[in-house]
């Protein structure tokens, strides 16, 4: 096994599947990512991140079925508790059915206005609540391409994720997904993925110590599928993967069963 590490491969639905169809796909894939996850791969976690309305169906599923290594996750939370914030939804009411969430995704940045301090204040909210937090960081094309992405991670790293309770260091899970390569079909390198995420644990480290950041997951995303998952769990510094549109189909489990391999290396 390459590090003690667990290998965590979250599905990010997006604005995907409602209650019904929610439900169907979910027992389409349940068994078989059971079986992946339960019997020779302990060390395996598979998060599925429905939009809001179908938490509860999926959670359902879940809870009959008792698969212990198989959670739940919202895609975004508010950061206050409760109170007149129309259309929001609070880590109390995701802490009753989820175990994660996703923060900071590039889609919330973009369309909604999400800004580093934003993800740190819904951060400290989700570690009070006892949900791991997944935050997501990473550069456009443009910055990319200007070879700025070092310089864009450190100030997101350093905005959003700065003055963390000492405590919950090590449950922090971090992905990096480099605008270019969502939905885009266009996944990074193995090496650039790897790469960054080997100067984002150096960062941590920095921010928090060697322990901190040997604890920190780093999960790649960006155009990640059952081809290509393997090749980024390769590398020491990924810890696994964040994927949105390949967690729409079954094909998900054979990613899944990939990432499991791959990590056993
Ligand atoms: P993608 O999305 O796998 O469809 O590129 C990843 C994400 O946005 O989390």
């Amino acid at each position: 096994m390459k590090h003690a590490r667990t290998t965590i491969i979250a599905g990010n639905w997006k604005m995907n599947y409602g209650p019904k169809r929610a439900a169907q796909f979910t027992m389409e894939i349940l068994p078989q990512l059971n079986q992946l996850t339960h019997h020779d791969h302990n060390n395996l976690l598979c998060i599925l991140c429905p939009p809001t309305i179908s938490l509860e169906t999926v959670h359902q599923l879940l809870q009959m079925s008792h698969y212990p290594h198989i959670e739940l996750g919202a895609q975004n939370m508010y950061f206050e508790e409760q109170g007149a914030f129309t259309g929001e939804i609070s880590p109390l009411m995701v802490h009753e059915l989820c175990r994660n969430v996703i923060l900071g995704h590039s889609e919330r940045r973009m369309y909604f206005g999400e800004t580093d301090e934003m993800v740190h204040k819904k951060t400290l909210a989700a570690f009070k609540h006892a949900i791991r937090p997944i935050v997501c960081i990473g550069e456009n094309l443009a910055q990319y391409e200007a070879g700025q992405t070092e310089q864009v991670i450190r100030a997101q790293v350093q905005g959003a994720l700065s003055q963390l309770p000492e405590e919950h260091l090590g449950e922090l899970v971090i992905a990096y997904e480099p605008i270019w390569a969502i939905g885009t079909g266009k996944a990074a390198t193995p090496d650039i993925a790897g790469n960054v995420s080997s100067f984002i644990r150096h960062l941590y480290g920095e921010m928090y110590g060697r322990e901190a950041a040997t604890a920190l997951h780093i999960l790649y995303g960006g155009s990640v599928t059952a081809a290509n998952i393997s090749s980024f769990i390769g590398h020491p510094d990924v810890d696994g993967a964040l994927v949105g549109g390949a967690s729409l189909k079954p094909d998900f489990v054979e990613l899944v069963h990939q990432a499991a391999e791959a990590a056993l290396l």
